[in-house]
């Protein structure tokens, strides 16, 4: 797990997508809970993640089109967020926590373990597509420090050891 894949060259998914039926039902569904359409951006985002697999360019036109915004501003609002799956990412996304909590816990030398693991810093994934890392805020899991997510779920009072088992453990 050595060599390194820069984003913008694995960016080669579509431009042009659209909300399935499915999709945009479950949009449909959620609006009349905000008070305009453009206040529904971050779940319709998680709406089009579901759908295509990730947030690519062609998911933030699709959701752009639905609340009826530019795509400018669905990318900006989007790329504050790093809780979204980007079409970089690898099958797992690693994200350790570097909150203060956490790093009174180790969160600092645990993060420096995982990318030396990994063979990759934060912000890259695996030439194999198999891992990305990522640094993470809070995580509100405190009571557990270190913690790291693994995609949807979480892993708390790591230690290079469990991280070991964790990386095992994964199919
Ligand atoms: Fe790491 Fe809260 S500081 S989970």
């Amino acid at each position: 797990m050595s060599a390194i894949i820069k984003d913008a060259a694995r960016e080669t998914l579509p431009e042009k997508r659209e909300l399935s039926s499915a999709g945009r039902a479950e949009l449909d569904a959620l609006l009349p809970r905000y008070p305009t359409k453009r206040a529904a951006l971050l779940p319709a985002l998680r709406i089009a993640e579901k759908q295509f697999g990730c947030v690519d360019h062609g998911a933030m036109r699709a959701v752009a089109e639905a609340l009826e915004l530019t795509p400018a501003y669905v990318q900006a609002v989007f790329t504050f967020y790093t809780h979204f799956r980007r079409p970089t990412d690898g099958k797992y996304v690693v994200e350790v926590c570097r909150t203060l909590p956490c790093a009174l816990r180790g969160a600092d030398t645990f993060a420096g373990y995982v990318s030396r693991k990994l063979g990759i810093r934060p912000g890259e994934t695996t030439k194999d597509g198999k891992f990305s890392l990522k640094d993470a805020e809070c995580m509100a899991a405190c009571d557990i420090a270190p913690v790291c997510q693994v995609n949807a779920l979480y892993h708390g009072n790591l230690t290079p050891e469990l991280f070991d088992k964790l990386l095992e453990s994964l199919p």
